[in-house]
């Protein structure tokens, strides 16, 4: 098993990415059939966390689409703020069009429930959410997850795109707070 240590705290191997690609590649199967007969479906994924997933993702979609990114704020260190800021707005039209949130990981889901909100206001056709990670246990909103990659326990994790303090995005598999 594989350790890094990112700041004060030390991580190991939990989810590697043969097992986190086989996860995409059936969510993206599921998207693609449901979204056949949608206009020009809108991917907004959620930076900077889901860069790596939405970059996955995409390649796995065969529809005629869009995507783009807005950059959202709730983390310090290993806990929710509760407080999301919106740091970098929507600049595509999704006026009637369907959007698909691509989010790294869905906690409290205080981010979701924000983001749905404000893009409400834009009035978009509808809102699916697509996320790569949910942690059922701690998710106590009422929006629907419509795509959900893979299911863990309330452990801090690292890797494929997330961060502990800004460090550990880059690494390929998932690691587990040890
Ligand atoms: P929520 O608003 O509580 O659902 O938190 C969602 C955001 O918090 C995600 O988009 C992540 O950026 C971050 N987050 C939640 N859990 C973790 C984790 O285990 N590791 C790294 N970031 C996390
Ligand atoms: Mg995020």
């Amino acid at each position: 098993m594989e350790r890094i240590t990112l700041h004060d705290k030390t991580f190991r191997t939990y989810i590697p990415y043969a097992e986190i690609d086989k996860a995409i590649s059936k969510v993206a199967q599921q998207i693609n059939r449901d979204l056949m007969n949608e206009d020009r479906p809108v991917f907004l994924g959620i930076l900077n966390g889901s860069f790596m997933f939405t970059s996955d993702l995409m390649k796995k979609i065969d529809l005629n689409c869009m995507v783009t990114f807005v950059k959202l704020a709730s983390y310090s260190g290993t806990e929710s703020t509760g407080d999301v800021k919106e740091v970098l707005g929507l600049c595509a039209d999704i006026t009637g069009r369907t959007v698909v949130v691509v989010e790294d990981i869905v906690d409290s889901g205080t981010t979701i429930v924000k983001l749905v909100e404000d893009l409400k206001k834009k009035n978009p056709k509808q809102i699916k959410i697509c996320t790569l990670l949910l942690k059922p246990d701690a998710y106590k909103q009422e929006i629907p997850l419509d795509y959900v990659c893979i299911r863990i326990p309330n452990d801090f994790v690292v890797g494929y795109g997330l961060d502990y303090n800004n460090l550990g995005r880059q690494y390929k598999d998932l690691y587990v707070i040890d």
